[in-house]
């Protein structure tokens, strides 16, 4: 059925398309509006719908996340990242000799040119990782950018293969000189979260000693990062993107925005927050602070922008987290203690009940990060590698169709003109 909406600007009324959804809302078509001498008010986009997309689909009343279709549950059980992450780029879940291929280019694509390794030792130790991998992401740009024509489908299929292929690698990287260690090299034997876990934990020239729980688990995570439709970060990836600019720039500037902890970086300030609470005996104390409105500290890991009732990633994670925490045999942490007391309380308590805020994705994930041995520093890197997917096929999606500069207007509330007073007169 087609809908109208029709609204009166002084006097004048106006009709406004609705395009339809193959799923959830029904979008109203304002780009009329600005003949009319107006603009939508629209901050944070809370209603407002950038762009069209085929990639994502979630009900944050229901609990669902679907990618291109598949509900997430059954992409958790029954797949893995690589295939999600040629499922997200092109639509289509493989077949085995497109798997094979696919996997075939990300394993030849994992390598880091060494003259490129060395801009990590501009870095001190300490540097948090998300530093390291935000410019690295953005100076991969160096060696691609006289090559890379963003016009061309193979280009940009060619350089989603590189960032896929080559994130995990300079996580490692970030994670080994964190540390002051040398460098191991990618090895295409293993699988992806497999590889990523040697580079990270493995001895240079010494076999795999990943155990294929902590593999499994770590795998799921990535998973269930790949893609969520128009979050901050995604959306930066387009509208950096939107300029034209060089891909790899455009997925350095999403990696930025979800270093924040209102978003990727939550992971990490969950175990900050744990840390900080350290005992059961003071878990009803960090939630009375969450819930007075003078203090401005909040759950972290709790609550979501869109999914309003439950998050399906964190049902998800929720398996993954007790079977690693089983297999390091950590159920006795005092942190995990806290975690599930925390879960509990905020879960039963009318406040958290009456704003629907339940645990999400990232209370789980840096949970079982910790029991994995990763450093809470590295947790939203983690998040960047699993992210990889949806962002560069995002970006590929907006350069596939025609599409503008993203340039949104304002509601003006400064001064009005007024006239330069020289500085000895003011
Ligand atoms: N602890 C205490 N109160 C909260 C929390 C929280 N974690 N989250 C929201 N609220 C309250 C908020 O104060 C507001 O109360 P009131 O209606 O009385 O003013 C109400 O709940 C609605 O919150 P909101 O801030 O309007 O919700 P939002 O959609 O703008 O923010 C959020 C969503 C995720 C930024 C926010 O819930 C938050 O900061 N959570 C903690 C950080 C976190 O875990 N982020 C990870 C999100 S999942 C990863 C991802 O997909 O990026």
């Amino acid at each position: 059925m087609t809908q109208k909406v029709t609204i009166t600007i002084d006097g004048k009324t106006i009709e406004l398309p609705v395009l339809e959804a193959t799923e959830g809302l029904n979008v109203v078509d304002v780009r009329g509006l600005i003949k009319e001498g107006v603009f939508t008010f629209d901050p944070g986009f809370l209603s407002t719908a950038s762009c069209e997309s085929r990639v994502t689909y979630i009900d944050g009343d229901a609990g669902i996340l679907m990618y291109r279709g598949y509900p997430i549950e059954q992409l958790a059980k029954h797949s893995n990242h690589l295939e999600v992450a040629y499922l997200l780029l092109n639509g289509e879940l493989p077949n085995n000799s497109q798997y094979l291929e696919f996997e075939s280019s990300i394993k030849s694509h994992q390598t880091i040119d060494p003259h490129f390794q060395q801009m990590f030792q501009g870095f001190k130790q300490g540097a948090h990782p998300m530093s390291m991998i935000s410019a690295a992401l953005a100076g991969l740009a160096s060696l691609y950018h006289d090559n890379t024509d963003i016009t061309k489908p193979e280009d940009r299929m060619l350089t989603a293969h590189r960032l896929i292929a080559k994130i995990p690698t300079l996580a490692a990287i970030a994670y080994k000189h964190g540390r002051g260690e040398k460098y191991i090299e990618p090895n295409p034997e293993l699988s992806y979260a497999e590889n990523f876990l040697h580079m990270c934990f493995g001895t240079a020239g010494e076999a795999s000693t990943v155990s294929p729980t902590i593999a499994k688990a770590m795998d799921r995570i990535f998973l269930l990062h790949a893609d969520h439709e128009q979050n901050a970060s995604t959306s930066t990836v387009r509208m950096a993107g939107s300029s034209d600019c060089n891909p790899y720039a455009a997925i350095s500037s999403g990696a930025t925005a979800l270093w924040g902890p209102a978003h990727g970086g939550a992971n990490e300030a969950v175990l900050k927050m744990l840390n900080e609470i350290g005992d059961v005996s003071r878990v009803g104390e960090f939630v009375k602070k969450a819930k007075d409105k003078s203090d401005p500290f909040k759950l972290m890991g709790f609550g979501h922008r869109v999914y309003k009732n439950f998050d399906p990633r964190a049902t998800v994670m929720q398996e993954s987290c007790h079977d690693v925490l089983a297999e390091q045999g950590v159920e006795d942490d005092p942190l995990l203690e806290v975690a599930q007391a925390l879960e509990k309380i905020a879960r039963e308590d009318e406040y958290f009940i009456e704003r629907k805020l339940y645990p999400n994705i990232d209370f789980y994930s840096g949970i079982t990060l910790k029991a994995v041995g990763i450093p809470t520093e590295l947790f939203t890197v983690i998040f960047t590698l699993g992210r990889m997917p949806g962002w560069i096929t995002h970006w590929n999606e907006m350069l596939s169709a025609p599409y503008k500069i993203a340039r949104p207007r304002q509601l003006y509330l400064g001064e009005s003109k007024r006239d330069y007073v020289s500085i000895g007169s003011r």
